[in-house]
């Protein structure tokens, strides 16, 4: 098998809180081979944003890595001096931010936004690198790119303002696009638009993909593999269909809707009574115990390790599968 392109492992990165550290993720692994695509899911608060912006280090993150590894490509992306990483954010990995209006400059034209990415990468001249700004507009299915090159971003609709963050990240021609809950802004049916437009521009560039999103569906379209997170924690890694068809985590169960849970309505497919718990003040034990139908007292003393099961991992004492 050939080298994954992204490797993380045991990576845990800590918020400084008032009272000490918050481990907002907590000894995370997974591999994620060239030209897949990976769905990040969990609910909000377990900590996607957080791995997602760690992995090409954003400047401004203000969580620090406190151990463990993340190897792009063979590089050791911790050991990475900031000029060099400065040239790999971008051209080698780029991110789609949650907010398509935080990562966007109000004082700049989209087009100039795009062409900043060539120009700055790959050393073309202006004119040149807004005639592929056009062209990128034109791949995330704007119309009328070359009068939209003149917008600034308040000129355009959520969902455009959403392409352009996209044609920004593919401006490098990245191998690795994290794409942070890319649609939540946009109405149902441009969600799915936006979500095909991806793909079509992964099938014909070859960039991997970690999507990170809350919504299962969403995941469900496009990814290959999938990683649950709960409170910090990677819980259940493994192929997409093998992660949905036989979840070996209980928490990955209940967001399938694959088990009844205690107290769901019918219908409420992704609703888990309770809510996640603080990362400040987790529960002993395994952290999703509170709100597991199948917790047992080893559950409520002993957090369970990760373990590797089939083509992936999961974190349960009881891992479904293995006990029916
Ligand atoms: N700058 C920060 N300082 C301190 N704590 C933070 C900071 N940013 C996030 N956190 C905390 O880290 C945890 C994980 O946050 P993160 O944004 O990664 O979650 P998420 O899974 O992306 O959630 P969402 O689905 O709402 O986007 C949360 O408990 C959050 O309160
Ligand atoms: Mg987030």
């Amino acid at each position: 098998m050939s080298a994954p392109l992204i490797e993380v492992r045991d990576l845990t990165l800590a918020y400084a809180g008032r009272s000490g550290p918050i481990r907002a993720v907590r000894s995370a692994s997974f591999t994620l081979g060239r030209g897949e695509t990976l769905g990040l899911v969990g609910e909000s608060g377990s900590g996607k944003s957080t791995l997602g912006a760690a992995l090409l280090r954003l400047p401004g993150a203000a969580a620090r890595r406190t151990e463990g590894t993340i190897v792009f490509d063979g590089i050791d992306l911790g050991a990475l001096p900031e000029a060099d990483m400065r040239k790999l954010r971008g051209a080698r990995i780029a991110m789609i931010l949650q907010d398509p209006l935080a990562s966007l400059n109000p004082l700049f034209t989209a087009g100039r936004q795009i062409a900043e990415v060539p120009r700055t990468h790959l050393g073309l001249a202006w004119s040149a690198a807004l005639e592929r700004a056009a062209q990128l507009l034109t791949a995330v299915r704007i119309a009328d790119p070359h009068r939209r090159i003149d917008d600034h971003p308040h000129q355009l609709s959520g969902g455009m303002r959403q392409r352009v963050a996209g044609a920004i990240a593919l401006a490098g021609s990245p191998d690795l696009i994290i794409a942070d809950e890319p649609t939540t802004a946009l109405d149902p049916t441009v969600q799915l638009q936006y979500l095909d437009m991806l793909k079509a521009e992964q099938r014909a560039r070859g960039f991997a993909l970690i999507l990170i999103s809350h919504d299962l569906a969403v995941v469900r379209r496009v990814c290959d593999r999938i990683a649950v997170m709960y409170a910090g924690r990677l819980v259940e890694t493994g192929p997409a269909a093998q992660v949905l068809a036989a979840p070996r985590h209980p928490y990955t169960a209940a967001l399938t809707g694959a088990l009844p849970a205690p107290g769901r309505r019918a219908g409420s497919l992704t609703v888990i009574p309770g809510t996640a718990p603080s990362l400040a003040a987790l529960p002993p034990g395994c952290a999703f115990h509170p709100r597991c139908g199948h917790a047992s007292a080893r559950c409520r003393e002993e957090e369970p390790e990760s373990r590797s099961s089939m083509a992936g991992s999961s974190a349960c004492h009881y891992p479904l599968a293995a006990a029916t």
